[in-house]
């Protein structure tokens, strides 16, 4: 069984980074009237408070979203990832930070429909006691990739899927870039985004040369790099491919990290192109 636990990482700038992403894509989803469903495929626990011992062990958040919340005239996306995590702290003290279903669910109109899944067992316990009472929210205790298969093409033929993993395994790499393609060919309407861990041993070209030998097309990838010193060891940038990128969701997210580079990390860098 797995033992990577995101409380630890919770608010990190990877996940400013992927909820940032997460945010604006959703928000594309919703200039078409008609119904769409986000796929969380590797959801977590959903909610986690910063002041937790893991969270505090790490104190990750501190280069994360907490340089971020007292930024004032923000770009539109900034504002939205600030709001919703002040809906989840309605006191000064900001310590719960959402996960990707606790911003995916804020992003969600009356008839739009959310999908989780997860398998740690401490996680699903988080998550169903966070999210269980939603009516749009539905939780699947399953292996991910398996779901994947069943979950896709959505009934409502729109939609997100995001695909998170923790890559304990090293083959999830190679995997993810035949997974991702074999929904594209079931589902190819969706739009689908992937992060990936930007480290010293560079396992991150597997799955891009995964990608650029599947013969998917109209794959945009970026990748962020905010600190001036990244630790020897560990995360050094945080990446994301997009396959079926909505329409100027990346000229808009190149704006936002250019501001978030210039105003808040002062010298960070923001790659992006397409693959
Ligand atoms: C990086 S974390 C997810 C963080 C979350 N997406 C967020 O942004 O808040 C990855 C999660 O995937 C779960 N996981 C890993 N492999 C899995 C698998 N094969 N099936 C289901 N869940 C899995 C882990 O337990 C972990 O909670």
């Amino acid at each position: 069984m797995f033992s990577y636990q995101h409380r630890y990482h919770a608010g990190a700038f990877a996940d400013v980074h992927k909820h940032l992403v997460l945010v604006a894509l959703i928000k594309a989803l919703q200039k078409k009237p008609t119904p769409f469903a986000v796929l969380d495929l590797l959801a977590g626990e959903g909610l986690y408070d910063i002041q937790s011992k893991e969270s505090q062990k790490t104190g990750e958040f501190k280069q994360g979203f907490s340089k971020i919340l007292a930024v004032e005239h923000a770009p539109t996306l900034i504002q939205n990832y600030i709001d919703i995590i002040a809906a989840y702290n309605p006191t000064d003290n900001k310590h719960i930070y959402p996960g990707s279903p606790g911003f995916a669910v804020k992003c969600l109109r009356d008839n739009d429909q959310l999908l989780c899944v997860e398998a740690h067992p401490q996680a699903i316990t988080q998550l169903k006691k966070h999210f269980r009472r939603h009516p749009q929210v539905h939780i699947h205790e399953r292996d991910a990739y398996e779901a994947l298969k069943a979950l896709i093409p959505f009934k409502e033929k729109r939609g997100l899927i995001l695909i998170d993993p923790s890559y304990e395994v090293k083959t999830e790499y190679k995997d993810i870039a035949k997974a991702l393609k074999s929904a594209f060919d079931r589902f190819a309407q969706g739009t689908y985004a992937v992060w990936y861990p930007i480290l010293p041993e560079n396992h991150h070209q597997q799955l891009l040369q995964g990608i650029q030998r599947s013969e998917l097309t109209k794959v945009w990838y970026c990748e962020w790099t905010p600190l001036k010193k990244a630790p020897e060891k560990g995360l050094q940038a945080s990446g994301m491919v997009i396959v079926n990128m909505p329409f100027q969701v990346d000229r808009e997210l190149k704006d936002t990290f250019a501001w978030l580079n210039k105003h808040v990390y002062k010298q960070g860098v923001f790659k992006e192109g397409w693959i």
